[in-house]
């Protein structure tokens, strides 16, 4: 990933709402793919975004017995899209299959998916890790230590907060990805929300890549939304 993409979570229903959103760009996208779209329209509508020229990040979180990651890898590799995730809670053996899974399914004279792994999903308070799944660390240790095992495991990068982007970057080297969602504008950031960020605090801290959902897709309008957003992250100045 060499340039700085922000990208756009295709957080809808079904095809139709998502090409009709997309109606409003002119240009080609780094979009996500999320569970609900994928789930209602597979295969056929990655390969329909690809055709109109958009850089596609499924995101399906995989979690499973390493053999099947492998295999549902294998599948995702051949759709051709540039990135893919699994949780980091899967082990090491698991991200290693998905790698492997990854290199086998994509076509010969292609690149192989970047692969990045969830360390704890930003809805995981540190009251759900203590008393629900029983991991008795604090938050930020905790995904420290994932962070390091995708490396690690060969992962490419993590997802993660724009507040935890510094001390992965200073842990693992500025090659290890931070692709952080969370992002909002400037203009609505209150100070409440404190795993989120606006894309100008991701470009200082550092981040790769920031992934934005509702701020543009719930617009009044999209295309200015995200060329407002974009000027910022890259830090353009009119
Ligand atoms: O609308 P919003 O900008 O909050 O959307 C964030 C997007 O980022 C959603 O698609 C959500 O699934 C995704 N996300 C993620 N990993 C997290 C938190 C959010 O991929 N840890």
């Amino acid at each position: 990933m060499k340039d700085k993409p922000l990208i756009i979570a295709l957080d809808f229903p079904s095809g139709i709402e998502t090409m009709h959103f997309l109606e409003h760009f002119n240009e080609s996208l780094y979009v996500k793919v999320g569970m609900e779209l994928f789930y209602q329209e597979g295969a056929p509508f990655v390969y329909r975004l690809k055709e109109l020229g958009h850089r596609i990040f499924l995101d399906l979180k995989l979690h499973d017995i390493p053999n099947t990651v492998q295999c549902a890898m294998r599948r995702i590799a051949s759709f051709g899209v540039d990135l893919v995730n699994v949780h980091a809670a899967g082990g090491s053996a698991m991200m290693e299959a998905a790698l492997e899974g990854l290199e086998a399914g994509t076509p010969s004279g292609q690149k192989r998916p970047s692969c990045i792994a969830v360390t704890q999903l930003t809805s995981t308070s540190q009251d759900v890790m203590s008393n629900e799944i029983l991991i008795n660390r604090p938050i930020e240790e905790v995904v420290l230590t994932y962070a390091h095992l995708a490396s690690k495991s060969g992962m490419d990068g993590v997802v993660c907060s724009v507040h935890e982007v510094e001390l992965i970057h200073s842990c693992l080297g500025e090659r290890f990805l931070t692709v952080t969602p969370g992002i909002r504008p400037k203009s609505v950031l209150v100070n409440d929300q404190v795993r989120v960020a606006t894309p100008e605090i991701a470009r200082q801290l550092g981040s790769n890549a920031i992934v934005v959902g509702r701020a543009i897709t719930c617009a009044d309008n999209p295309l200015d939304a995200y060329r407002k957003m974009y000027k910022e992250w890259i830090g353009s100045i009119e």
